[in-house]
């Protein structure tokens, strides 16, 4: 764990988990993750956020050290999600007079998840809690994941603490404020986890952005990855792109196959590509690559061009799950190409139809579809779709 003086009597608790796989028991963590908790020390103690349940050991100790010995008034709960609510109960078993402190739609939660409905401070937009020389002030940013999730801003050192939204994956590997790491390293897990995480609730990101616009924010402390203080238009600028879908030329291309048919038209169609100047090409097996990775691509990217062998009259599975993820998290404003080999009826590119029609994406090119290994015509259209795609890219 690192524990970070963020300010005078501000700490950082950062618990490092290096051994987890997958977040939330899903989306693949190699570099790990942290979760962060925060310590206010004043003439009232608060703390904002809590860690995961493995941790609790040793987050109490690390807080009975730093408040030596002295009670925890409040327990300020941004959000609700087990990563970070973890050691609720646990604070709540060592310090029985805690106040919790969250919004309306906290305290439903609190109430469901833990069974604790007393001892709870209600807050609103313009609620002021007192601490002695620090002031905290708190705004939701409702489904930025969840419904309950807020933030809270500390007046005197113009800290906010953030939640989720501006954390990343990856643990803290030494460093944790924003200029004492490699930002190039922590910009993909960063992506990552915006996409993978917030990702579908981009419309919710953008409405946060614009009500904390008018704060003046020194510092922002998120639950997970580094603390930004130095670079925060680093990722202040990050967030309205991402989650106003801004994407660079370029093409993320994934396929499922069995025996290479699909795949040698996704090479085809690669290929044209770079032979019309694009230089940004991500070819993925989707039964290879984690849809983790090709959703984080798809904010980066522009064109999504996706194929699929028939399997039992369906849609490959692994084709299925990602374009499935995509269509639930309801990206938006991409160029669609489509393409596959079939052995008898087909089912992969009707399927992927179906995908284009939902997602009312610019279909560039007619679906192109092969019995069997790719012959000519069909290696044509192929080229043909990937010019349709260059032209659009390069427009
Ligand atoms: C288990 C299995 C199920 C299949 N189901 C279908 C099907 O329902 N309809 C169809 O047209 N072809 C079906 N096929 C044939 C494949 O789609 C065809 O061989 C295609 O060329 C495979 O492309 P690939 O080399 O990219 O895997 C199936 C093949 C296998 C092995
Ligand atoms: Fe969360
Ligand atoms: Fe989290």
């Amino acid at each position: 764990m690192h524990r970070v003086k963020l300010a005078d009597d501000i700490y950082f608790l950062g618990f490092n988990d290096r051994r987890t796989h997958l977040f939330e028991n899903y989306w693949p963590i190699p570099y790990g993750v942290s979760y962060n908790s925060y310590l206010i020390v004043d003439e009232k103690i608060a703390l904002i956020d809590t860690v995961e349940r493995h941790f609790i050991d040793d987050y109490l100790e690390q807080i009975k050290a730093i408040t030596n010995g002295r009670p925890v008034d409040y327990l300020v709960i941004n959000h609700m999600e087990p990563d970070h609510s973890g050691a609720l109960r646990a604070v709540v078993a060592r310090y029985p007079n805690i106040t919790l402190v969250g919004n309306k739609k906290t305290f439903d939660m609190v109430a469901n998840y833990y069974q604790i409905t007393d001892q709870s401070l209600e807050v609103y937009d313009d609620s002021i809690l007192e601490l002695g020389k620090h002031k905290l002030t708190f705004a939701t940013i409702p489904m930025v994941h969840w419904p309950e999730t807020m933030v809270t801003y500390e007046t005197s050192t113009k800290i906010l603490f953030s939640g989720d939204a501006f954390g990343s994956f990856g643990a803290m590997n030494g460093g944790v404020f924003d200029d004492e790491i490699d930002l190039n390293f922590f910009e993909e897990e960063l992506m990552r986890y915006f996409t993978n995480i917030v990702g579908k609730y981009c419309p919710h990101t953008q409405r946060a952005l614009k009500k904390l616009e008018g704060l003046d924010i020194k510092m922002l402390a998120a639950t997970h990855g580094p603390v930004w203080r130095s670079n925060l238009n680093y990722i202040l600028d990050r967030y309205q792109k991402w989650s106003s879908y801004t994407t660079e030329p370029g093409a993320v291309i994934v396929f499922g196959s069995m025996y290479g048919n699909t795949e040698k038209m996704a090479d085809v169609i690669a290929r044209q590509l770079a032979v019309r100047g694009i230089k940004n090409i991500r070819v993925y097996d989707a039964s290879k690559t984690h849809p983790s990775y090709i959703i984080s691509d798809l904010f980066k990217f522009k064109a999504f061009i996706v194929g699929s062998c028939a399997y039992n009259n369906e849609l490959f599975p692994s084709v299925e799950t990602v374009i499935t993820k995509i269509e639930h998290m309801g990206i938006k404003d991409h160029l669609l190409g489509i393409f596959g080999s079939y052995g008898w009826n087909g089912g992969g590119v009707k399927n992927l139809k179906t995908f284009a029609d939902n997602m009312k994406w610019d279909l560039v090119y007619d679906p192109v579809e092969e019995k069997g290994t790719l012959k000519q015509s069909k290696f044509e259209q192929c080229i043909e779709l990937a010019n349709a795609m260059a032209d659009k890219l390069l427009a």
